[in-house]
């Protein structure tokens, strides 16, 4: 009989291996190789005809853990970490794609995707369609014969666009396309894009994952049939593997990934409202304001409106500055799902690679400034803002 049956039971329990010393932590097997009694073991090993790790580029006890509590929480077959979310993004794309294919992505992405897609990815004869990934049909219209992958961040980083997972994976399913989804802003906790008809799903766990600033890590979920047809071998001989340690300080972020996130997005919803009632301001992002242009699908596939807020304070760059300069307690800095509230201006750090036309797209405008919400105190936050604020 089993007795984990909840998510959270799961992921605090899931993919424990112990060692014979029966520690009550996971331990970390900080190693680079495992040895063979026999050489015939090592061949029986290198043919998978045995259980057990070969090398830790191709995985590791501690590494397996990980990747089998994150399949948990997002609801997918398989997992396959990473050692940063854009060697996730990048192997997702590169492990399917060949000369003469072509991939749909929307427009509104965090800087490092759009030179994946623009600038990388079409060195190699892959063309790339950017639309607008709001508009169901613009999918339907970007098809060709040699599409093979459609691509899209929801929310996105930083205006926080939804795109619709059930819908959009549909007409993907149809033309036999696949989904890859960027799911870093919602994080597992609020959103699964597996369970809504999409393919491939990447996380940066050195997001909410991880959520304490310590370390880098990314992550491919998929089906069993991906992996191994299609990530193991790519992912495997080009050497974009986690370290144990950083796989260890991952999988113990997830124990508390669900009190966090939903924790933190309960701080960020106040906050959004504050905002939005304050002079000062001339516009909010957040998936879960009624204002919000698309409050109902957020509504839809997302358990909450996540972490992060984007706004526009009245004024230019000289006024959003000021305010960032102010504040006591959000940190400036570019990383976002901390227990910390940072904060960060998308124009000139993040997205500053874009060219204005591409900004003006994405409303990354000089006004605009972004927040990561964190565990302290709503009231603390809204204060240090409220003085902030001119
Ligand atoms: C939407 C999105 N995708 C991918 C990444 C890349 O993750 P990492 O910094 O772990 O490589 C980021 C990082 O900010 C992001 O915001």
């Amino acid at each position: 009989m089993t007795v984990y049956i909840k998510e959270q039971t799961k992921i605090i329990r899931g993919g424990l291996a112990r060692s014979k010393f029966q520690e009550t932590s996971e331990p970390i097997f900080l190693t680079s190789g495992f040895v063979y009694n026999k050489a015939e073991d090592a061949e029986a090993m290198f043919n998978e005809e045995i259980e057990g790790y070969q090398y830790t580029r191709y995985s590791n006890p501690t590494i397996t853990t990980f990747e089998k509590r994150l399949a948990i929480i997002d609801g997918a077959e398989e997992c396959f970490a990473t050692a940063t979310g854009m060697a996730a993004v990048y192997g997702a794309m590169m492990c399917q794609l060949k000369s003469g294919d072509h991939v749909v992505s929307a427009r509104s992405l965090f800087g490092s995707c759009r030179q994946i897609l623009k600038k990388i990815i079409t060195n190699y004869g892959i063309e790339v369609t950017f639309i607008d990934g709001k508009n169901n049909a613009e999918w339907k219209n970007a098809i060709r014969k040699s599409t093979k992958v459609f691509f899209y961040e929801t929310p996105s980083n930083p205006c926080l666009e939804i795109i619709d997972i059930k819908e959009v994976s549909k007409i993907a399913k149809q033309n036999n396309i696949t989904t890859v989804v960027d799911n870093i802003f919602a994080s597992p906790s609020l959103q699964k894009p597996s369970k809504l008809g999409a393919d491939v799903v990447v996380y940066s766990g050195t997001k909410h994952i991880d959520g304490q600033g310590r370390v880098m890590g990314g992550a491919i979920l998929s089906s069993k049939k991906f992996k191994e047809e299609k990530l193991k071998f790519f992912l495997r001989n080009t050497g974009s593997s986690i370290s144990p340690f950083n796989a260890w300080v991952l999988l113990k972020g997830l124990e508390t990934i669900n009190l966090r996130v939903n924790a933190q997005s309960d701080n960020a919803f106040l906050i959004a409202q504050f905002l939005e009632n304050h002079q000062q301001i001339e516009k909010v992002f957040y998936p879960y304001l009624k204002s919000f242009e698309q409050y109902d699908l957020a509504k839809l596939q997302q358990t909450k409106g996540g972490t992060v807020i984007s706004f526009k304070i009245k004024g230019g760059k000289t006024e959003a500055y000021n305010l960032m300069n102010k504040l006591k307690i959000f940190e400036i800095s570019n990383n976002l799902g901390d227990t910390k509230s940072l904060t960060i201006h998308p124009s000139t750090t993040t997205h500053r690679i874009l060219e204005p036309k591409e900004k003006l797209e994405q409303n990354i405008s000089d006004n605009l400034i972004r927040l990561s919400i964190g565990l302290e105190d709503p009231e603390d936050l809204i204060k240090d803002l409220d003085s902030s604020i001119q």
